[in-house]
């Protein structure tokens, strides 16, 4: 049976600040410059979700696009869209809500509301040029 990646990217709107509860004041504003700005700052991510599996020769898919659509906006776009990260999103309680934060979250998120063993990889794109990719390693 062929396996194949499957890809669904969605975007979503959030603030942050870069902010390590493990390093002083000062260590924050060297490592993290205007991003550990008190009052926080948006950026426009994309995610993209990848699922690997066989081709189901009866029905020709790996997995049904909707469902992984559904998988996304219920975990997500449901917590994380036009919110504020460090104040609304109880996984960065204690955790800095970087991209690779994000992208380990967003995989702990989804990983419950897919079929088993099907999630590859998450990439977080938070600026043009900068993105993350998690496989959960
Ligand atoms: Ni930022």
């Amino acid at each position: 049976m062929p396996v194949v990646y499957l890809t669904r990217r969605a975007v979503f709107s959030a603030s942050h600040r870069l902010h390590s509860n493990q390093l002083s004041e000062d260590e924050n504003r060297q490592l993290f410059g205007k991003c550990n700005h008190p009052r926080g700052h948006g950026h426009n991510y994309a995610i993209e979700v990848t699922v690997r599996g066989g081709i189901d020769p009866r029905t020709g898919i790996v997995m049904n696009l909707t469902e992984l659509k559904a998988a996304i906006e219920e975990t997500v776009m449901r917590s994380m869209d036009h919110r504020n990260l460090n104040l609304d999103v109880p996984q960065f309680q204690d955790l800095n809500p970087t991209a690779e934060n994000i992208a380990v979250v967003c995989w702990q998120m989804l990983e419950d509301h897919l079929p088993e063993g099907l999630l590859h990889e998450v990439v977080i794109r938070e600026t043009e040029n900068n993105f993350v990719r998690y496989r959960g390693e």
